[in-house]
C-alpha cells in the first residue's frame, strides 16, 4: 500500500486519467480497506463513520436516492439502512461497477446501477427525479482536482432533485490538500471555497448547513490529515 510520508501531490501538474480510469483495475487490497485505481488512493475504510454521515444526510428525506460514485459501498451500504424506495448509483471503472452489481443483490431495497462517467450519464437523468443525492467521485485529472463536485452541483444538482430534497458531497482529495496548506479551520474552508459555488448553482444560504466531526485519518494517508471531517447539507427550495 502507498507510503504517506513519502508521496507526493496526488496529482502532478497537467495529469489526466480520464481515458485510462473506466478500464483500470480496481486495486481492492485484501482486507478491504482501501480501493486504489491508477495508483490513486480512491477510497479508505478509516472513512467510515464519515461515509454514514454523508449516508445519513442522503437518506434523510427518503423516497428516491442518487448516489455519484460507489468506490467501497460504505455509504452505499449505509444508504440501504435507512427506508428509502431506490437507490440510483452512478459508476465509472469496471471493476468497481462490477462490484456495484454484486453487492445490489443483496440488498434491501431497489438498486437501480448506472455505468459510466456522471457526465454522460447525469445528463439523461429527469428534473425532480431524486430527494437526496450524495456526491462522492474522485478528482480524474489535475485541472479537476478542486472543481469537479461544482460541475456536477452547477449543472445538475439543483435540478435533479425535487423541493425539500437534499445534497450532500464531499471532494477529500481537495479538501485535505486545503487544509493542509490554506486552511486550519474547516468551517473556514468550506465556506469560502463552497458556498460561493452552491449560492451560484441556485441553493439559498440559509438552506446550506455543516456538521463536523472529529475523525483522526491514519498517518499514511496520503489525501486526509486533518482530524476533522464536514458534512455539508444542502436543501433545495
Ligand atoms: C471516493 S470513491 C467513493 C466512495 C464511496 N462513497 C464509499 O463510501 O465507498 C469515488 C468513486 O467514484 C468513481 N468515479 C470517479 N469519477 C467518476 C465519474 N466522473 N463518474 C462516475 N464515477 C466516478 C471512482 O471510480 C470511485 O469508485
Amino acid at each position: 500500500m502507498s507510503s504517506g510520508a513519502a508521496a507526493g501531490p496526488i496529482f502532478a501538474e497537467g495529469e489526466d486519467c480520464r481515458a485510462a480510469w473506466g478500464e483500470a483495475t480496481a486495486g481492492y487490497d485484501e482486507p478491504d480497506a482501501h480501493l486504489e485505481i491508477l495508483g490513486k488512493p480512491v477510497m479508505e475504510r478509516w472513512e467510515t463513520p464519515y461515509m454514514h454521515s454523508l449516508a445519513t444526510v442522503a437518506a434523510s428525506k427518503g423516497g428516491r436516492v442518487l448516489e455519484v460514485g460507489f468506490g467501497m459501498a460504505i455509504a452505499a451500504s449505509k444508504v440501504q439502512q435507512f427506508d428509502i424506495e431506490e437507490h440510483w448509483i452512478i459508476e465509472c471503472n469496471e471493476g468497481v461497477f462490477r462490484r456495484l452489481e454484486q453487492w445490489a443483490k443483496a440488498q434491501p431495497h431497489k438498486v437501480v446501477p448506472l455505468k459510466g462517467l456522471w457526465e454522460d450519464v447525469v445528463p439523461t437523468l429527469p428534473d425532480g427525479h431524486f430527494s437526496g443525492i450524495l456526491y462522492d467521485t474522485y478528482p480524474l485529472s489535475e485541472d479537476t482536482w478542486h472543481t469537479h463536485q461544482f460541475n456536477f452541483i452547477q449543472g445538475h444538482a439543483f435540478r435533479l432533485l425535487r423541493p425539500g430534497g437534499v445534497l450532500t458531497y464531499c471532494n477529500l482529495t481537495s479538501w485535505g490538500e486545503l487544509l493542509k496548506t490554506r486552511y486550519s479551520d474547516i468551517e473556514k474552508m468550506f465556506e469560502e471555497t463552497q458556498v460561493g459555488p452552491l449560492l451560484q448553482a441556485g441553493f439559498r444560504r440559509e438552506n446550506i448547513s455543516t456538521s463536523v466531526m472529529e475523525l483522526q485519518p491514519p498517518p499514511e494517508c496520503r489525501y486526509y490529515s486533518h482530524p476533522r471531517m464536514i458534512t455539508p447539507t444542502v436543501l433545495r427550495h
